[in-house]
């Protein structure tokens, strides 16, 4: 089941009898790690409320295609892209004809016309129906156009026939749907990622930070939700969105990532991207620190060491597999190499920021992989988001192949 980790899934239900099950089906999906979002047809509404599945799915029921406030909120096309499995249960007799047809004269039709995700049906009806000529023909139709029909089981039925027709079970269903997704290379793995500069507080209104845009860890966020992980961000003041399907987590300075990443764990890899200032003022005065008007002398601001965030995650009872960076000027593998056997890591990140328009601040990056075997793995300049992916497939290889 966690295949369904952070899938987002469009559960259409059609009005039959079956639909008093999708109460339960919305919570399976829920339970395996799924984001459900429910679309019903006008005759689901005579079978169960939608305040019952806005409730259990916690998110807006869809169900019509002509409302203009429920196509502000999410259109039928931005519903389309957002499913990664558009799933119909219980999916009527009439619902199969309408879909073999093309039909698109509501909105669970129109959006399986307009999704490119798997499209899923659950068929419920009875025995007779189900065995209609034109109910096979449609069938048919449906698995030429590579729709996946899950089921249905014979039994008994509400209306009191024996045969084929009932719905599956919900947790059946479900189990179905994990199937239709791959397993990614970080998947049922929790990843912990800090990101951003930290700020450290003069006074109230001053503080001492850096340039870090915070791009690089949130790239890298993004690609491990992509690869199946469950993953929490722990994010410096930076001004970026949030990837999907990553729980940030917003923090100000280094003590406060140090205590929200020890509060994340345990996890199972961390990678420590954000650009911790190694000093903070000794002391946050209370009130706003006034300038000497009598004279020009200077001011002198007393510094303290930060924790170092990684080197503690490295040496924690629940230590995760750790990942930093290391940004060097010169001698770049030295230094990076370095820090890896004296931080306890087991990968180190280097990066050259005296190259112009890679690194700090910019879209681009070229970086140096360093593990344990102190063999250095060039990865040449791209865009955060290539080399994102390219530096999660290699830890992924790693952790799951340890050497
Ligand atoms: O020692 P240096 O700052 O160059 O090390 C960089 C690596 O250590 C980065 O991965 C950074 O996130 C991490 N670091 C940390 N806590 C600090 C300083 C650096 O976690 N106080």
């Amino acid at each position: 089941m966690q295949r369904l980790l952070n899938k987002q899934v469009v559960l259409g239900i059609s009005g039959g009898i079956a639909a008093y099950k999708s109460a339960e089906l919305v919570r399976r999906l829920k339970d395996a790690g799924a984001d459900v979002r429910v679309v019903m047809t006008r005759a689901a509404h005579e079978f169960i409320t939608p305040l019952t599945l806005q409730a259990l799915s916690g998110n807006p029921v869809h169900g019509d295609l002509l409302d203009p406030a429920a196509e502000a909120a999410m259109g039928h096309i931005e519903l389309a892209r957002w499913a990664d499995l558009v799933l119909i249960a219980p999916a009527t007799a009439d619902l199969m004809a309408r879909l073999a047809n093309g039909r698109g004269d509501d909105l669970l039709t129109t959006l399986v016309l307009a999704t490119d995700a798997p499209v899923a049906l659950a068929p419920a009806m009875n025995q007779a129906m189900w065995r209609d000529s034109a109910t096979q023909a449609n069938l048919q139709t449906l698995l030429q156009r590579e729709i996946r029909v899950f089921g249905p089981a014979a039994g008994e039925q509400a209306c009191g026939d024996i045969g084929p027709g009932r719905m599956l079970e919900p947790t059946d269903i479900a189990a179905r749907c994990a199937e239709c997704f791959e397993r990614g290379l970080l998947s049922g793995r929790h990843v912990l990622i800090n990101a951003g500069p930290t700020r450290e507080a003069i006074d109230p209104v001053r503080y001492i930070s850096n340039h870090s845009s915070g791009k690089m860890g949130f790239a890298l966020a993004e690609a491990a939700a992509e690869a199946g992980a469950r993953v929490t961000l722990v994010a410096g003041p930076v001004n970026l969105p949030t990837p999907a399907r990553v729980d940030r987590i917003d923090v100000v300075s280094a003590a406060d990532m140090l205590a929200a990443c020890e509060a994340a764990l345990p996890a199972d890899l961390f990678i420590a991207s954000a650009a911790v200032a190694d000093y903070r003022p000794a002391s946050c005065a209370s009130g706003k620190l006034k300038k000497d008007t009598a004279s020009d002398a200077g001011m002198t601001l007393q510094l303290v060491r930060n924790p170092d965030i990684l080197a503690t995650l490295a040496t924690h009872a629940q230590r995760p597999w750790c990942v930093g960076f290391a940004a060097e000027t010169d001698d770049v593998l030295g230094y990076a190499s370095d820090k890896l056997t004296r931080k306890n890591l087991d990968l180190i990140i280097a990066n050259d920021v005296s190259q112009p328009g890679i690194g700090f601040n910019s879209d681009d990056n070229a970086v140096t992989l360093i593990d344990r075997s102190l063999t250095p793995q060039p990865l040449p300049r791209a865009s955060k988001h290539k080399l994102a992916r390219q530096i999660i497939a290699f830890i992924a290889n790693r952790l799951n192949s340890p050497a």
